[in-house]
């Protein structure tokens, strides 16, 4: 089971801050009703609006994202660093940049991280939107502790000169036609993206343009070669976080016809300076269990592909394998039957790390 323990407090706390700033244009968590009929606005919105104007010049649609869509992205930015903390060079983190930033989840999320590491670094921010910098500045005076504003702007105009160790693009690339030129300049790269079949395959065939470009993925894969899901029609990348905590989202979520009890998202970390592939070698557990008479099945992707990893009910094996948990296998130890690789005993599968 994956676990929410850890961000929970702070997730808590974050939403009292969004409350003050919502109370201003004249929204509330105490009034739920009113705030999910703006949120459902703001995904009619998102999913009609094929020029994908952002919305943060109306009112509704500014008190839907800061209620609902900017916790949301924070916890799932929070589970996402923790995924790929092991591979994030934290002592070198001079300069991030958070690319369209709106209200700063990723920014947030990540001071967070580095509260916890007692490192500080510098914070570089860009939305074409002046209205949601306002929203990030404010939030940001109670929220920031780590991470120190250096610039924020609307455009790259402002940056010339400055060298990023790490740019993040949260849920932002997907209004573009193009990656930015100057996210390919970053010593790391960590792109988010919704988890819907379109948008992550789109990500998915940007892995190749990124080795391309020098990177090297660190994760969600552990190989370097061409995504496998791009052949097949039914399979897409995406990363699961674990239950969000009780909170004010839930009232909301009482009036609308979706419900977010975990989130899912599509994700790709690249490094230009991380030569080495400790990976290589690994599988990346990328479905979740699938339950059915008899077994239990698992896709998981390496180099060889996509494969299906079974466990037999009968044989009464303890075996606790997610989405996201990359793995070793010793593979003479593992029965294959046609495309299936089924376990036999339980040495033949480590888990390497788990996705918690
Ligand atoms: C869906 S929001 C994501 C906000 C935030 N990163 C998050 O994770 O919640 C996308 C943001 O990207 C910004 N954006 C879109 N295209 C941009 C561009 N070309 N330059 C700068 N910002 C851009 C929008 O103004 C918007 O605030």
């Amino acid at each position: 089971m994956k676990t929410n323990e850890e961000f929970k407090q702070f997730f808590i706390d974050f939403l009292e801050v969004i409350e003050r700033q919502i109370l201003e244009i004249g929204y509330s968590y105490r009034q739920p009703k009113k705030l999910a009929t703006a949120i459902k606005g703001l995904s009619d919105h998102f999913i009609g609006n094929e020029q994908r104007i952002t919305p943060w010049n109306s009112k509704e649609f500014k008190a839907a994202y800061l209620a609902y869509y900017t916790p949301l992205n924070l916890w799932r930015l929070l589970h996402l660093y923790k995924t790929i903390s092991e591979d994030i060079p934290w002592q070198n983190l001079d300069n991030v940049l958070d690319f369209g930033m709106g209200s700063g989840a990723a920014s947030f999320a990540l001071d967070y991280l580095l509260r916890e590491k007692g490192i500080s670094a510098q914070l570089n921010g860009l939305d074409q939107s002046d209205e949601a910098l306002s929203c990030f500045k404010e939030i940001s005076k109670s929220q920031l502790s780590q991470l120190k504003v250096s610039r924020l702007a609307e455009d790259f105009s402002n940056f010339t000169n400055v060298e990023f160790d790490f740019a993040i693009a949260s849920y932002s690339l997907n209004e573009l036609e193009n990656i930015p030129e100057e996210l390919y300049k970053s010593q790391c790269l960590l792109i988010v993206e919704p988890s819907s079949s379109e948008e992550s395959r789109i990500l998915m065939a940007m892995k190749e343009k990124l080795i391309d470009r020098g990177f090297r993925i660190l994760a969600p894969c552990s190989h370097q070669t061409p995504c496998p899901m791009l052949t097949t029609k039914k399979l897409w990348c995406h990363a699961r976080t674990p239950a969000l905590p009780p909170s004010h989202l839930n009232k909301i979520e009482e009036h609308l016809p979706f419900k977010n009890r975990t989130l899912t998202y599509s994700y790709l970390f690249a490094s230009r300076k991380n030569k080495a592939a400790p990976h290589e070698t690994h599988y990346r557990v990328v479905s979740d269990p699938l339950r059915e008479k008899g077994k239990t099945r698992w896709n998981i992707c390496s180099d060889r592909g996509i494969e299906t990893l079974s466990l037999l009910h009968r044989a009464q094996l303890d075996l606790d394998l997610n989405r996201g948990d990359l793995l070793e296998l010793n593979r003479n130890s593992i029965e294959q039957k046609k495309t299936e690789l089924r376990i036999k005993d339980l040495n033949s599968v480590s888990i390497v790390k788990k996705d918690s």
